[in-house]
Order: C-alpha cells, then structure tokens, then sequence
C-alpha cells in the first residue's frame, strides 16, 4: 500500500460535499437506542436495521463512506449481498469502528480511556480483506470538576496515534476522533480550551509516532457550551469558536474535518456545520465535513420503530438528514426550512 493510496482514500472521502455516515453503535449503545422505541433487542433487529441504511435509495449521493461494527461488517441483506458489497455498489467507501470501546482510566474516577491495541494489527488486516478502506477509533474526554486530568489527555491521544500508525501500515485510512463531551454545565470558553488541549496533545503524538497527516482524517466534538449550562452561544458563534480552535491546532497538511455529532439535535448539527463553511470555509485549509451518527440515523429509527412497513419512509428520513448535511458542506442548508414540524 502506497502512501499515495491512502492520500487518495483520505481525499476522497471528504471530495465534493458528501460527507460520512456513522454505523458503527456497538450492540448495547444499539440497545438503548432500540429500547427507547420499543424495537427489539436482536441481532435480526439490528441487522434488519442496518440493512435499512445500507439500502436507502439516493444514499450514496450525499454520503462518501459508512463506518460498519464487527457485526455489520459480517451482515448479508436479506437478498443475500454482503453489506460490503451493496454500500461498494452505491459508490460509499466501507470502514469499520476498531477500538473495543472507552473503559475507566485506573487511578482517574469519572475517566476513561479507549481500548482495543492488542491484536489490531491482524483485525486491520482482516478488515481490510474484507472491503474496508478507513477505520475508526474514538478517545473520549469528560469535563467536569478538575477534568479532564492531564493523564487522560496524554494517555487517549497516545492510543490514538499507535492506532492510526497501524491503520496506515495496514493500508486503512485513520480517522482520528477524540470527543470532548457535551454533557456537563462547562462554558463555551471551558470546551474550547480542552478542545485545543487535546488537539495539541493528538497532533503532538500523530507527529511522534509517525502517522502521514495527508493520509488521515480528524473527527472531532465541535466547541459548544456544554448540555447543562445556561448560556447556550448562537450558531454563529459556536461556528466561530469551532473554527478558531481548529485553526489553531489542525495542520493544513490534514485533508478533512468530519465532526461527529455528539447528542446535539439533526438541525443543529446541519446549522452549525453550514455556518462554519458559509462564514469561512473558502479560507480554510481542510474540507470541514460531518461524520454523523445521531443526527442521521435518530429521525429515521423515530420513523422506522422496528417495522416493516415504515421502511421506505424512515429511509427517506435518512437520506434527508444526509441531504440537508450535504448542503451544509456548502453553507447552503435552509434552517427554516428544515424546522421540525408541529405534532
Ligand atoms: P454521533 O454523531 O452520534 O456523536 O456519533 C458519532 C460517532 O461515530 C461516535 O463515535
């Protein structure tokens, strides 16, 4: 595998406006997330689902690439195609999530840090036989009193950048996501200077270990008030605060930005990400495109409710979610427009 490969790999998931598609809930985050609607907790549940999105129609012009779990990524249709296959045949780039999830940090309560190194170089090999071309890892940072430490900084950005070496041996593109949380009453200002801390502490650890900064993706929190505190920032000025941070710690070298989502709701996911690339996206080195989850999927499985008879509408939920994040990506997404309807 070429260097030249996994620049193409990077690049292409962040060309245009398309933007990448979270599918990767581990089998209990799926849970509560299926329990909360009274879906099924099944492994036919989860797969029927899956196979909703892979097969939504019109999904593969808005969407670059689909993060897939373990499981997924072993899942046929019930017509009997891989999943692989079908997202490769709409034209969206397989990855796969590779961290075994964020566990308590020893000696740090309230902190965790993110598992999954032992074994990974033969699970990266294994994948990538498999179809995929980009993986994932998520290092996550609480805030609170006294948090984060020091320890819990150093030690997920460390995991991040071995992760990421390996990723680029194995030819996959690395998509880095350390996620500071948005639970919490910490100020707008409080988010971005841990937002930044971690950022420096990622790209010092990236630079050290090696990894080709044009060959890897970021996937970071935007910089937002957290959940509980009174003052919640406009659009505008959580776009600015977000940028700034970044600018401030993100080499140009590095193709794309791709947010997650966070538990923000699906409109202020695509009003915030549009008023990034509407104030300053032309001035900017890197594309700044989403890497969704919630604010996709959420309106969809609200929709869909584990029944078959709400599949064509829920697909149409999804691929409007992915629509409205398309036009993000060219600050054009219409707010207003877009307004949950009454009822
Ligand atoms: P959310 O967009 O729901 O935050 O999920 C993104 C993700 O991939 C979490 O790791």
């Amino acid at each position: 595998m070429t260097a030249q490969a996994l620049i193409d790999t990077a690049q292409a998931l962040v060309a245009g406006d398309k933007g990448l598609l979270a599918m990767d809930e581990s089998n209990a985050t799926c849970h509560k997330r299926f329990a909360k609607l009274g879906i099924p907790q099944t492994e036919s549940a989860r797969r029927d689902w899956r196979e909703l999105i892979v097969t939504a129609p019109g999904l593969g012009a808005c969407i670059s690439g689909a993060i897939l779990f373990d499981e997924t990524i072993r899942q046929r249709t019930s017509a009997g195609a891989s999943f692989v296959s079908v997202l490769s045949g709409a034209g969206i780039i397989p990855g796969i999530k590779v961290d075994t999830g964020a566990k308590p940090l020893a000696g740090h309560p309230g902190e965790t840090v993110t598992e999954g190194l032992d074994g990974l170089r033969e699970r990266l090999a294994e994948y990538a036989v498999m179809g995929a071309r980009f993986a994932k890892w998520r290092g996550v940072i609480t805030t609170g009193a006294g948090l984060p430490s020091r320890a819990c900084i150093e030690v997920n950005a460390h995991a991040l950048a071995r992760y990421a070496a390996l990723c680029q041996e194995a030819g996959l593109v690395p998509v880095v996501e350390p996620e500071v949380l948005m639970e919490g009453d910490h100020s707008l200002a409080r988010c971005a200077e841990i937002t930044e801390e971690t950022l420096h502490a990622v790209f010092v650890q990236l630079r050290l270990q090696g990894v080709l900064l044009e060959g890897m993706l970021l996937k970071p929190n935007m910089v937002l008030p957290g959940q509980e505190c009174p003052k919640q920032e406009s659009v505008e000025e959580v776009a600015d605060a977000t940028v700034s941070c970044l600018r401030r710690t993100v080499p140009a070298a590095v193709p794309g930005i791709a947010f997650l989502s966070g538990g923000q709701s699906a409109q202020l996911a695509s009003a915030r990400l549009n008023a990034m690339n509407a104030r300053a996206g032309s001035r900017l080195p890197w594309a700044l495109a989403f890497s969704y989850s919630r604010a996709v999927q959420q309106p969809a499985l609200d929709a869909w409710k584990g029944d078959a008879a709400n599949v064509a509408v829920a697909q149409q939920a999804l691929v409007h979610r992915a629509r409205c994040n398309q036009a993000a990506r060219r600050g054009v997404y219409d707010v207003l427009a877009d307004a949950p309807k009454p009822g």
